[in-house]
């Protein structure tokens, strides 16, 4: 993970960097660290923690970086080492001449490290980022070309990177390679940007390279020169980004979760708009090029996805085998790429991101348009690295998402699911005109619906406050549902850090209902439909054993008010779409409990937003 940022122009570096950084903030928040190049020789700032701290450091130095127009700049998600000053990058080599700032993983950095401690490098951080520094400064030292050294030390290297490298011998000058990470470069008029994403650097400009992998950029404000691994010179193609440079505020809601939270009804309009114009009329997805003959031809579909992608990807699959009789399979993108997958040209492969940059979710979409697969991508990252593998395209328009526990996007994503299958089921006639339209009208109520469990949170915050103190709950559902109930259970362990886990309602009397007693909530997810009663006796089953029962439900079933202790009522709607509907006082819940207890909600401890590393 982590993010980096590199500046070579002519205006004061300090604050472009730091602002670069402070968009990266959710690629990590360990430590942050810059160097920048000043008239004595590069100097390096650091500090532990958010990036906060490094303006506290800073603004406790003198000026000697005011002048300064070329630097690099890093925010930490630790990997190797823990998350302390000495681990903070910016890296440098055994003289200090040699600055480097890193995002991905050196899976070889060991046998590189005692081969360069035995040619007598002196290491300082545990960190795999350093070996990356001793080894081009080694490369310098024999070519003396610190563009050729980064490209000689690149062939030696194994694993993931996004490097920017500076050196005491060049003034205003970055070079700036890649490989499996992202890395993009922005022009200015007489300056360049490096940087991990667009918010970093679309403030000053929306011009930019995307760096393909193993190409090397050297940045300086008289020229940027691009070369590609063999060292042959390249002229790459500089895009125009489509995005609008954007003042991230919380429009006076305490965190942006919340805020989040409460876009969810405007999110489900956008998707619609221009997708679902009425119920008797086609969805139309533009950028999805599945025609009737590819459907026919499909012996299967494959979702890939993980954490809060995974559970949309859950639903998705109950809507597609429902709408579209097609058999889909769903496994964690991780899990999916170390093992002998059986995909080929008659598999439609669909990838779910909100970042559109997960690693291990690129490499399994990467592999199996390898092996001939259409490739369909769900993303709220229309221009990610993970869009551009794309045969098929569903963007989800959330809107930037900031804090690190995924809440709008997760409704966009299940949206875009229901426009998919909808969408498919209308090309495959695998379902009545009568049907899709009813379920069509369903789907152009969700917003009202959204709006006025958003309208109604009291009763969430009192069952948040009753229970903020427990140890750990447990979610259950069943059906369409039982996604929801582990997306619940995410929420709450993301940003409380109280022991929460979703199970299959029918699976706790298999073993997990020995740990019921007094001490335990059971949040039993009841939505009117097939598996109602089911789950209504897997809460009798659960209250028996005296657990704390909590209902979220759309029943007025009088019977629940002797099951359970808290009821959270939520608007009727069709059983198919419950996922949406039920997922709101979840997420609020989750808020609620970790706003109570005083935690970091929008940055919650350990977590990124962007997982950039397997
Ligand atoms: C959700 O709250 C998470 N923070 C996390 O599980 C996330 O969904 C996961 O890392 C996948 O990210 P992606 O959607 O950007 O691929």
């Amino acid at each position: 993970m982590c993010g980096i940022v590199g500046y070579a122009g002519n205006k004061s570096v300090v604050d472009i960097l730091l602002d670069g950084l402070e968009q990266l903030e959710y690629r990590g928040y360990d430590s942050s660290g810059i160097a920048v190049k000043c008239k004595d020789g590069i100097k390096v700032y650091k500090a532990e923690g958010k990036l906060g701290n490094l303006r506290n450091v800073l603004s406790n130095c003198l000026d000697e970086f005011k002048t300064s127009t070329c630097g690099i700049g890093h925010i930490r998600w630790a990997t190797h080492g823990a998350p302390t000053v000495l681990n903070a990058h910016p890296h440098t080599c055994t003289c200090g001449n040699l600055v480097i700032v890193h995002n991905g993983i050196i899976e070889n950095y060991k046998e590189l490290r005692e081969k360069l401690t035995a040619s007598g490098c002196t290491f300082r951080s545990q960190t795999d980022t350093e070996a990356v520094a001793h080894l081009v400064a080694r490369k310098y030292f024999e070519v003396k070309d610190l563009t050729e050294a980064v490209r000689l030390a690149s062939k030696e290297l194994e694993g993931a990177y996004a490097l920017c490298v500076m050196h005491n011998d060049y003034n205003n000058t970055i070079v700036a390679t890649k490989r499996n990470a992202p890395l993009l470069i922005g022009y200015g008029e007489n300056e360049f940007f490096a940087a991990s994403d667009v918010p970093a650097i679309i403030k000053h400009t929306n011009k930019a390279v995307y760096l393909n992998d193993n190409e090397i950029a050297t940045l300086n404000p008289a020229g940027i020169k691009f070369i590609d691994g063999e060292g042959n010179v390249i002229t790459p193609r500089v895009e125009t980004l489509p995005w609008e440079p954007v003042a991230l505020s919380k429009m006076g809601y305490k965190h942006f979760m919340l805020k989040e939270i409460h876009e969810q009804s405007d999110v489900i309009r956008n998707i619609l708009i221009g997708k679902l114009h009425a119920p008797d009329e086609n969805i139309v997805l533009n950028e999805v090029k599945l025609d009737k003959n590819t459907l026919k031809n499909l012996n299967r579909i494959q979702i890939v996805a993980c954490g809060t992608s995974l559970h949309a990807a859950m639903v998705g699959k109950y809507l597609i085998e429902n709408f579209c009789d097609i058999a889909v399979d769903v496994e964690a993108s991780s899990e999916y790429i170390y093992r002998k997958t059986v995909t080929d040209t008659h598999t439609l492969v669909i990838g779910v991101s909100q970042s559109g940059e997960t690693a291990d979710t690129l490499t399994a979409v990467k592999q199996s348009k390898a092996r001939g697969s259409h490739i369909l991508i769900i993303t709220n990252r229309p221009d990610s690295a993970m869009a551009r593998e794309a045969d098929s395209l569903v963007p989800v328009n959330a809107g930037i998402e900031v804090s690190v526990a995924a809440t709008k996007s997760y409704t966009a994503q299940l949206m875009a699911f229901y426009l998919l299958a909808l969408y498919m089921a209308e090309i495959k006639e695998s379902m009545s005109k009568t049907d899709l339209q009813a379920l069509k009208a369903e789907m152009m109520q969700l917003p009202q619906k959204v709006d006025q469990i958003l309208a109604q949170t009291d009763e969430i915050k009192k069952c948040a406050h009753a229970f903020a103190n427990t140890k750990n709950f447990i979610y259950v559902a069943r059906g369409i549902n039982y996604p929801t109930a582990l997306e619940g259970a995410l929420k709450l362990k993301e940003i409380s850090y109280i022991n929460a886990t979703g199970y299959p309602a029918g699976e706790l009397k298999h073993g997990p209902i020995a740990m019921l007693d007094e001490t335990m909530p059971v949040l039993s997810i009841l939505m009117l439909g097939t598996v109602y009663e089911k789950i209504l006796s897997n809460s009798e089953e659960a209250k028996a054993r005296n657990a704390q029962m909590i209902a979220l439900t759309n029943s007025d079933d009088k019977k629940l008010d002797d099951l359970f202790d808290y009821i959270i009522r939520v608007p009727a709607v069709q059983e198919l779409f419950s996922p949406i509907i039920a997922m709101v006082p979840l997420q609020l819940l989750a808020y609620y409990i970790a706003e109570f207890l005083g935690k970091d909600v929008d940055q919650p401890r350990n977590l990124a937003k962007s997982v950039t590393v397997e």
